[in-house]
């Protein structure tokens, strides 16, 4: 039996990889070995993703976080490096953008062992994002890039991917699988709504835990403020990273909008499917918010998703407060037909094929 080894250390991932490994013991032709690098670490940004979902138990731990970026790269590399010789797996699998990411792709890379990465080409074009270096270099040394996107296509393209031996596949995005099979039992599995006292249509679902706006005041106050004039008209839900929790603290910041600890998954597939809309600063809850039919603020400079702006479906604001509001507003008197097809469809199935082909080679 051909063996794979999935590396994961981040949140998104788990979503994603929990697509992936039902298909995988479906089809029961490929043997899957799952390394936790410890990335993410509490019971709600991990643990629960690992047991609402049913995604197999990880045979390695690595208990690797809360470092700088190179000492967590780093020591992810060293020991991911001793697994794979150890495993001699026929591929490894990577998701997204994350310092696991880039970890075992070069671990793998170097070790001559092909390296599969789901959801490759995307870019935001902005460098100050450790996300977009890890992803940048994660698509260079892989052997099977797996796009969500005709963008993330093209955008390989621009970098002269056709030129090189790398295998490049349109298979669309993992997440919509995720909504869609989560999605039927969420409502069963999931009291969030009744607990907080929610009503249908009335509170807005806001995350933001990203680098380039938590480690800057001005940003991170600018967001904030905007959220606090919202609250009072929708209550504002906002469900609390750990690095925002941290950066909150440290600037003195206590701004008044509901906050919760980070939810599992179904809880925040209900949140999803009731609330009037979303503000974020993350990737995967863009399209997520898409998925439940409900527009998304953008509070970042640039998306790797622009077919959502590009269609009007998200709008990008930044850490600017009046656009925010003023986006905010636009929203509330908007009604788009979300029927659209921008992610593809079946999309395990397919990322499943192409790892199946690439390893029988
Ligand atoms: C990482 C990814 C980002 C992804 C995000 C999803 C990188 C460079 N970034 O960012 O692409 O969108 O995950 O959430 O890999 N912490 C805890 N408990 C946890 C997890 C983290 O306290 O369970 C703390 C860490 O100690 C650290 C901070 O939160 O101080 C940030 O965690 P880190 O893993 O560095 O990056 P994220 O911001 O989560």
């Amino acid at each position: 039996m051909k063996k794979i080894v999935t590396i994961l250390g981040a949140r998104p991932q788990f979503v994603k990889a929990a697509v992936l490994s039902r298909i995988i013991q479906n089809h029961q032709e490929i043997e899957e070995v799952i390394v936790h690098t410890g990335q993410h670490f509490d019971a709600n940004m991990s643990e629960v993703f690992f047991t609402e979902m049913d995604i197999p138990k990880p045979k390695y731990n690595l208990a690797i976080n809360s470092l700088s970026h190179g000492a967590m790269t780093g020591q992810m590399l060293e020991k991911i490096e001793k697994i794979l010789l150890e495993e001699k797996p026929d591929a490894v699998v990577i998701y997204g953008d994350t310092n696991s990411t880039i970890a075992g792709a070069l671990a793998a890379k170097k070790l001559y062992i092909k390296v599969v990465h789901i959801e490759a080409g995307l870019r935001s074009f902005n460098m100050q994002m450790p996300e977009e270096i890890n992803r940048i270099l994660t698509d260079r040394i892989s052997d099977l890039l797996c796009c969500p996107t005709n963008t993330a296509i093209k955008n390989l393209q621009n970098e002269g991917f056709d030129n090189l031996p790398i295998t490049i596949e349109k298979n669309g995005d993992i997440m919509k699988d995720a909504v869609e099979f989560y999605g039927k039992s969420s409502e069963e599995k999931s009291s969030i709504i009744k607990k907080l006292n929610l009503q249908k249509n009335e509170f807005v679902l806001a995350t933001i835990h990203r680098q380039e706006n938590t480690d800057e005041i001005t940003k991170l106050k600018n967001i904030f403020s905007a959220l606090e004039e919202i609250h009072p008209k929708k209550k504002v839900i906002l469900p609390l990273h750990p690095r925002t929790k941290k950066m909150l603290e440290s600037y003195n910041l206590h701004p008044k909008i509901t906050f919760i600890n980070p939810v599992g998954y179904f809880d925040m597939l209900e949140l999803l499917k009731n609330c009037n809309l979303v503000i974020t600063d993350s990737g995967g809850l863009q399209k997520e918010a898409f998925f439940n039919k409900k527009h998304c603020i953008i509070a970042r400079e640039e998306t790797e998703w622009i077919e959502l702006v590009e269609n009007n479906f998200a709008e990008i604001v930044g850490s600017n407060k009046q656009k925010i509001l003023q986006a905010y507003e636009l929203f509330q008197q908007k009604k788009l037909d979300f029927s659209k097809q921008l992610y593809g469809n079946n999309v395990g199935e397919s990322i499943y094929s192409s790892i199946y082909k690439l390893i029988q080679n």
